[in-house]
């Protein structure tokens, strides 16, 4: 089982960033308790700010990975472009978000990643990449 985590913009600055609403972890130090708790999966975790490369990233692995894990960040409610790689690819894709988006700013609550997307997970803080990984196995 090969698993990847996609990250998007800002989310390299977990740990410092809006801790009350992000936590006070940095994603490395949770990627090493991941790959800990799924020892029986391959799982890689890629980070960019940049659009483009995202998408570069979901076509490369998105006809080869068993799953992706994408929390595209801010890109969620604004990339058509991430949208139609995520329905582009053959490779299923399971939409988390470690706040919930629901109750924070409208803008917030549109996500071009979800209609292409295997299922949801939001809200549950960190956890919420746990949850996607089992949702795979
Ligand atoms: C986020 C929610 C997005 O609205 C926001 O832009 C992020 C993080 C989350 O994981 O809660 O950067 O995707």
């Amino acid at each position: 089982m090969k698993l990847i985590i996609i990250n998007g913009p800002n989310l390299n600055l977990l740990g410092k960033r809006e801790p009350e609403l992000y936590g006070h972890k940095t994603f490395e130090d949770y990627f090493s308790e991941l790959q800990f708790r799924f020892k029986e999966v391959e799982l890689e975790y890629f980070q960019s700010n940049i659009e483009g490369e995202l998408i570069t990233k979901l076509q490369e692995v998105g006809f080869e990975y068993d799953g992706i894990v994408l929390n595209a960040a801010a890109y969620t409610h604004t990339s058509v472009g991430l949208g139609d790689a995520v329905k582009a690819i053959n490779t299923p894709v399971v939409e988390v978000h470690i706040s919930n988006t629901y109750n924070r700013e409208d803008y917030r609550h549109v996500s071009y990643i979800s209609p292409g997307a295997k299922g949801v997970i939001l809200g549950f803080g960190l956890q919420s990449y746990d949850l996607a990984i089992c949702s795979f196995l």
